[in-house]
């Protein structure tokens, strides 16, 4: 359905150099919230952020620009996860990422209710990490033994939820368990290198399935260039994993997160529902009046807002359009490697431009 004067605009909003640079708001953005609030335009935040459930993660958004939100506005890196708990909520997963008992508490408030994590193995297995010296303390203080032995215990799936923080423990684990005899650590597959099976046997011995929900390489932080994100871990961990299997086998996982279609969806069905509910137009969203008909992404990251928004097709007829900002990963002046509809300063002048009926 193309755009017309019967429908109402949205918005998706990015957080990271769009809204905020680390703790601090991105000048304009409180404002320029505040007014589509006060105008009563839809909106949602679609962010590769994570690490906190989306109540929590959304009160804290709402803190730091001094406004409020309702949690149903939120779609984050890891919330397609949601998707995986009736398959996994009572086999064991390992979670990656995250700093003390973050992400066990998030998995658990997701409802997968047998979560371990790397300090968990820490534990148990005195000799797992050749150079503990500078994480040791941090891995006793917030590692748990558990009743059944890890080395007893069969890892289903492995969820990678945020930014991993000590590299070396995790890509170890994770290398370990996919070369094992069913996700039991301390076992190596036989059928490792098989040349008679199908891209030669790794990954094909009940190893546990392998879980991403944020492909960005980097992120815009306060910093002056941008950081490394779960990306990057991922991007090192195939380049161990291509060694380990001597280029023979490709690193099998999924990978949710912007640009992602499954993330999209999301996004959208999340904007549709909410829009729905709060406009009274019923979930079919068939109020020509209140029907939503074009959704500006508002982004700084062409590899994840840009290029996600750029080439989804929607499944509610909405019509997407992306907008580029300068104030994150994107750099003024330089040619971005997806072409967004429009490239404006900030999210100040997106919004003016999508409100002015920018095309
Ligand atoms: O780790 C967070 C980062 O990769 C991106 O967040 O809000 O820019 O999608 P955002
Ligand atoms: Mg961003």
């Amino acid at each position: 359905m193309a755009h017309s004067k019967d429908t109402t605009i949205a918005f998706a909003f990015d957080i990271d150099g769009v809204l905020m640079k680390g703790v601090k708001p991105i000048p304009g953005a409180r404002e320029t919230i505040q007014k589509l609030q006060d105008l009563k335009i839809p909106f949602i935040f679609l962010t590769n952020g994570g690490g906190l459930t989306e109540e929590a993660h959304v009160a804290k958004l709402g803190q730091r620009l001094d406004l409020t939100f309702d949690k149903r506005l939120f779609v984050q890196s890891h919330t397609p996860y949601h998707d995986r708990v009736a398959e996994y909520a009572d086999k064991t997963v390992l979670v990656l990422g995250g700093h003390g008992q973050q992400i066990r508490d998030l998995a658990h408030a997701y409802g997968f209710n047998k979560v371990v994590t790397p300090s968990d193995f820490f534990q148990e297995f005195e000799h797992i990490h050749p150079f503990p010296e500078m994480t040791r303390a941090y891995h006793l203080e917030h590692g748990r033994r558990h009743k059944a032995p890890l080395r007893d215990t069969k890892i289903a799936a492995i969820f990678v939820w945020s930014s991993p923080r000590d590299w070396m423990l995790d890509m170890q684990l994770v290398i370990d368990l996919l070369l094992s005899r069913g996700g039991y650590m301390g076992t190596r597959s036989s059928k490792n290198g098989d040349a008679s099976l199908p891209n030669y046997g790794f990954q094909q011995d009940d190893q546990p399935k392998l879980f991403f929900c944020n492909p960005d390489f980097e992120w815009a932080t306060q910093h002056e260039q941008p950081r490394f994100a779960q990306g990057a871990f991922r991007e090192a961990l195939c380049g161990l994993w291509a060694h380990a299997t001597r280029n023979k086998a490709k690193m099998q996982y999924s990978v949710v997160g912007k640009p992602t279609e499954a993330t999209y969806i999301y996004a959208e069905g999340t904007l549709r529902d909410y829009h729905s509910a709060t406009h009274g137009t019923g979930s079919d969203n068939d109020n020509p009046e209140r029907r939503i008909g074009r959704v500006y992404m508002i982004g700084d990251n062409p590899e994840s807002d840009i290029v996600g928004a750029n080439s989804y097709e929607s499944r509610c007829g909405f019509e997407w359009r992306s907008v580029l900002v300068e104030t994150g990963v994107h750099v003024a002046g330089t040619v971005p490697i997806h072409t967004p509809n429009h490239t404006v300063r900030d999210v100040r002048e997106a919004v003016e431009w999508a409100l002015a009926g920018g095309e």
